[in-house]
């Protein structure tokens, strides 16, 4: 019978995946998706939209649809989902991978200020500069709403949701981002500290690229760390070697 891959999705890398997996002969592919995006895009293989109902949920569902394997590629700060997603595969008997790209590191030029959650970056905001660039996701904002003498500039995939600080430019808009249409927001903007998740990858890596160009502090706000027992892969091909698809 045709094994079948269970992807936990949200990212660049679960699309990946999902092609790989679908175009291989007798492999059957499920993304899942939690459903935040209104338009998600185009993604080869079966599609399941929203949440299962916590560890036991995702248990039932594991071992109702016959899952052999499952990837748990989310983005790195869907924290929730990968814990679940952990207890589960125990839980089901079920073999798990979990798909992290790795972390952006600071280079030469760089001016890092490492916090760990989004609290703690509007702790250290203030001192660092007066317009900022918010580039943490929809989510959360509220961390930085009562920051009322700060200007800030706020991009995200979907409309923020409020609370949000009172003087807020929202920026509605799905990267990749390049090099210089991200310095020319900066200097556009005026922005004088830029804010992001570690979420690693290309697509929105530019940003740093352009902050350091232009001599800009950059607050990184790092990620939860996982499960514990619990090990990354960094790519597509260490999940398709994990799987036993890999080689030549
Ligand atoms: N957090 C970010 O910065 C970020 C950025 C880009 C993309 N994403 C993607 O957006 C999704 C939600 O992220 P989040 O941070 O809200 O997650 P989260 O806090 O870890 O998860 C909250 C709940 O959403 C449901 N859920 C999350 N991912 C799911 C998936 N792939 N399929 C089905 N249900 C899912 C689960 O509900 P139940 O308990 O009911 O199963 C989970 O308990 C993830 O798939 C992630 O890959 C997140």
């Amino acid at each position: 019978m045709s094994p079948h891959v269970l992807i936990l999705g949200g990212t660049t890398e679960a699309r990946r995946l999902a092609a790989d997996l679908a175009a291989r002969p007798g492999v059957r592919v499920t993304t899942s998706l939690a459903g935040r995006v209104a338009r998600p895009g185009q993604l080869d293989g079966e599609v399941r939209i929203g949440g299962f109902g916590g560890a036991e949920g995702l248990t039932d569902w594991l071992r109702t649809h016959h899952v052999d394997a499952l990837v748990d590629a989310t983005h790195p700060f869907a924290e929730a989902i990968t814990v679940n997603a952990a207890r589960a595969a125990t839980a089901a008997a079920v073999p798990a991978v979990v798909l992290r790209r790795p972390g952006w590191r600071p280079g030469p030029g760089d001016s890092w200020h490492d916090v760990e959650s989004l609290a703690a970056a509007a702790t250290v905001l203030p001192r660092l500069g007066r317009r900022v660039f918010l580039t943490t996701g929809r989510l959360g904002l509220a961390a930085f709403a009562h920051l009322r003498d700060l200007h800030f500039v706020v991009r995200s995939v979907e409309p923020p949701e409020p609370p949000l600080p009172p003087d807020t430019e929202v920026i509605v808009a799905r990267g990749p981002f390049g090099l210089a249409d991200e310095t020319e927001l900066l200097r556009a903007h005026r922005i004088e500290v830029l804010v992001t998740k570690d979420s690693g990858g290309e697509a929105t890596a530019a940003k740093l690229t352009a902050a350091r160009e232009l001599g800009l502090p950059v607050v990184v706000v790092r990620r939860p760390p996982l499960p514990d027992g619990v090990t990354a892969v960094p790519d597509v091909a260490g999940v398709l070697d994990r799987l036993g698809f890999g080689g030549p």
